[in-house]
């Protein structure tokens, strides 16, 4: 067996190395700029995944497991009984269809970030029709990707209601032959580096790369390796900010935005949050900006990077709590430094200078969409937000707990109501929390959707939604 556990591990740990990996490439004799780094997301993660898949499907797993000895099909070259690739990956499917009757579940597990694709009617997904691939060929994909997609939100809305299996894999089936044959295009030379990173191009193939990762993933749950790729795989970030502007960040810019485990960065989910939101409105609900629309985020940590990106549409004024040590006198600089080169990427150049260091508090300004914005990071307790003079639009609120190192404040029921007339009348509040500590009151909860995601770094679910002030104040009353 052990050939077999060590073939795994190796192929189980390019697997996952590949989801977590940004790729450029470098023109070190080209002259400025088209000497600098440059994107081959997602082209290159597709290929490098092909690769693995193609390490899989070349083994009969069936016979490989029951015997402990990797055995490998007898290739179509090698006589009658030889198996074309195709076939091959037939075969994979029938073996891993086999397995998922003992743990149906890792279906839903595998396939889940199809659920948070949007637009899959648009005219981005037009595919170019060449010799191996027509139109129609490329309509029937994305058509049948999104009958796939609209299954997984079934499934996930009836809380782990079973997948229709023989359908699924009837999907698995189609869609993956297309994925085969956009490869062997790309294999046999058809599609070049910069044909691959016209923008509808690379949409489409980042929506290859996820589908394929998501199959890969499959057969390792079904062999019991996790995590997998689809646990962490991360979404391009396209948000249209108000009327005039938006916020582009590709994959690789995504993975460079995250941060290591509980520290500055994006979260883990934070991708799918943000495909998740959009598909709940959120790029709708700009309001109007005045210069006292307010987020608040109480024990934020160094959480500043999602915040600032939802609250765009919606707020000149963030203000992130955190009593300890990041925002205190000693670290602080190394913080603002941090954060800073953080959030260039995500504004670009936007962001003006350095920051401006007070007593307990240091702010960064800088101008988007038409009006200034102050991002202020404060050394205080959390209760102090209640003195600001400040209308709250986006309440913001998560990794929290009642000890260790949380506040133990219960912002989302008990406190809610001081926060409450922090709304102005007539004026709407956006939520985003997950609860922690004391859970969300009942008063409040109507209004929120409750969303679950696989993995996220707490383990917690979120709940978004958006508040009348006048509403929910009588509510509460
Ligand atoms: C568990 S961390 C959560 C960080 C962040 N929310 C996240 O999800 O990454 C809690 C943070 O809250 C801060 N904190 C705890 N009690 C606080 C209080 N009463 N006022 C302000 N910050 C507080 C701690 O210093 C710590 O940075």
């Amino acid at each position: 067996m052990d050939s077999v556990d060590n073939f795994l591990g190796i192929l189980h740990e390019a697997h996952r190395e590949n989801a977590r990996s940004a790729y450029f490439a470098k023109r070190p004799f080209a002259r400025p700029p088209r000497n600098q780094n440059r994107s081959t997301m997602p082209m290159t993660s597709f290929v490098y995944e092909f690769f693995i898949y193609n390490s899989i499907y070349q083994y009969d797993w069936e016979k490989s497991c029951a015997t402990g000895k990797l055995t490998p099909w007898l290739r179509e070259s090698s006589g009658e009984s030889g198996l074309r690739e195709d076939e091959q990956q037939d075969n994979l499917e029938a073996f891993i269809k086999e397995r998922c009757k003992e743990t149906p579940a890792i279906l839903l597990r595998a396939f889940e970030p199809l659920s948070e694709l949007t637009e899959l009617g648009d005219d981005w997904t037009k595919v170019v029709a060449d010799a191996r691939i027509t139109q129609q060929d490329g309509q029937d994909f994305f058509r049948r990707l999104s009958e796939f997609a609209d299954r997984i939100r079934k499934s996930q809305e009836q809380e782990g209601a079973e997948l229709a299996r023989g359908r699924i894999f009837k999907l698995i089936y189609n869609c993956r032959f297309f994925v085969y044959k956009v490869r062997n295009n790309i294999f046999h030379g058809s599609k070049s580096l910069d044909e691959t990173s016209e923008p509808n191009q690379r949409r489409r193939i980042e929506v290859y790369d996820l589908f394929l990762k998501c199959l890969v993933s499959l057969f390792f749950l079904a062999m019991k390796k996790e995590p997998v790729a689809s646990d962490e795989f991360q979404f391009p970030i396209h948000l249209r900010i108000g009327d005039q502007e938006r916020i582009d960040v590709d994959q690789g810019g995504v993975i460079e935005l995250l941060g290591p485990r509980r520290g500055l960065g994006l979260k883990p989910e934070d991708t799918r949050l943000i495909q998740r939101l959009k598909r709940l409105g959120i790029e709708e609900r700009g309001s109007e900006i005045t210069e006292r629309s307010t987020l608040f985020y109480p024990s934020a940590g160094t959480d500043v990077i999602l915040p600032t990106l939802l609250g765009l549409p919606f707020c000149s004024q963030f203000y992130f709590y955190n009593n300890g040590s990041d925002f205190g006198e000693s670290r602080r600089t190394d913080t603002a430094r941090a954060i800073r080169s953080k959030l260039k990427k995500l504004v670009g150049d936007r962001i003006i200078g350095d920051p401006t260091f007070r007593e307990d508090e240091f702010v960064f300004q800088f101008a988007f969409g038409g009006h200034d914005r102050a991002i202020h990071c404060v050394c205080r307790d959390n209760l102090d937000f209640l003195n600001q003079d400040v209308d709250l639009t986006f309440f913001f609120h998560r990794g929290d707990s009642p000890g260790e190192c949380g506040c133990g404040q219960y912002w989302d029921s008990e406190l809610l109501g001081q926060l409450v007339r922090k709304v102005p009348p007539n004026a709407e509040c956006q939520v985003l929390t997950d609860g922690e500590p004391g859970g969300v009151h009942s008063g409040l909860l109507p209004d929120l959707k409750q969303l679950h995601f696989s993995v996220t770094e707490r383990g917690r679910d979120y709940y978004y939604g958006r508040f009348s002030g006048d509403a929910l104040g009588s509510r509460l009353a």
